[in-house]
């Protein structure tokens, strides 16, 4: 069920304190926030380090509370939700893409994305299937029997991201799901999310410092110490525009390009390895660091 407008999300005047500690003063991180998401909507969620935007994630996804206002997720009150109710919201209607993957170390890429579905009792062959189709879409296939301490943390993200997928969710919280990711598997990524938005009508927060990220979405909300400061719309502009960092994989996709040909080797020609998995470029030196530091290069 959600209101009369449509709205999946609807967070009214929230407030979220963390009290002070020892020395540490009380920290205000969200303060008066109130917005709307229609279903299906894509929104972004940029700001500078410490504006609150995990803060607010984690109160979208049943994980804290505020310390006031109210948030109400697909009807319902999260605020009014007793713990048990809580934990059945998180497992059946939000898939979290958490800023540091929290993937299980002992469990294999496969029995990750798996986890959620045991959750709500999908059948052990059902899962498999989905959870394999998920890290195929993630470009993660080859990876489904390796643990996590075996995987780059893009690899980490994308398993992450598969996971976060399984059990279909109403509603997608990504903390900075491409921080970690070169521009092609950027693309793959953003191009999987926002075919689920499409397809299932799944709706979308997305915390970014990354512009052409935030560029898949409809709407991007700047946070600002605790508050929003600004909402924009962005017509999903990346939809139809090349990345322009995406030049700098060209000599990558070359690369692979002429290795599926000739079926070589390209060691000779780039001296540090490849990385596993896709969107790899050849060289250390090229792979992506500039796309998750706080580079707004929109504003
Ligand atoms: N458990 C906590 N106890 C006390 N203060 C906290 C806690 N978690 C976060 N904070 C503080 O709340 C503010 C918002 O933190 P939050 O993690 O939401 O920021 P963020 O926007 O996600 O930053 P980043 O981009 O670095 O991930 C920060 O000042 C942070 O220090
Ligand atoms: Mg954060």
């Amino acid at each position: 069920m959600s209101d009369a407008a449509g709205s999946v999300v609807i967070a009214e005047k929230v407030y979220r304190e963390y009290a002070a500690q020892g020395d540490a003063e009380e920290v205000k991180a969200l303060r008066n926030v109130s917005f709307r998401i229609p279903k299906g909507g894509r929104v972004a969620i940029k700001g500078e380090s410490g504006s609150g935007k995990s803060t607010l994630l984690n109160l979208l996804g049943g994980l804290d509370l505020p310390s006031r206002g109210s948030i109400v997720v697909n009807g319902q009150d999260l605020t009014n939700l007793s713990e048990r109710e809580l934990a059945r919201f998180r497992a059946t209607t939000v898939g979290f893409v958490f800023q540091a993957f929290n993937l299980v170390p002992t469990l294999t890429a496969r029995e990750n994305v798996e986890l959620p579905m045991e959750a709500v009792n999908t059948g052990a062959a059902e899962a498999k299937d989905r959870a394999l189709a998920l890290l195929e879409a993630v470009g993660m296939e080859e990876r489904a029997a390796h643990r996590p301490n075996r995987m780059s943390g893009g690899e980490q993200q994308r398993v992450a991201i598969a996971r976060a997928l399984a059990n279909r969710p109403a509603l997608v919280l990504a903390d900075e799901p491409t921080g970690n990711l070169d521009t092609k598997s950027r693309r793959a990524v953003m191009r999987l999310l926002t075919e689920v938005n499409e397809k299932e009508g799944t709706t979308l927060v997305v915390v970014t410092h990354n512009s052409y990220t935030a560029g898949y979405c409809d709407t991007t909300l700047r946070i600002h110490r605790g508050r929003i400061i600004g909402q924009v719309t962005n017509r999903r502009t990346s939809e139809t525009t090349p990345d322009p960092e995406e030049e700098d994989d060209a000599a990558a996709d070359a690369a692979d390009a002429e290795e599926e040909s000739t079926g070589s080797g390209r060691d000779e020609r780039a001296p540090t390895s490849k990385g596993p998995g896709t969107g790899r470029k050849p060289t250390a030196g090229a792979r992506k660091t500039d796309d998750d530091d706080d580079d707004d290069d929109d504003s």
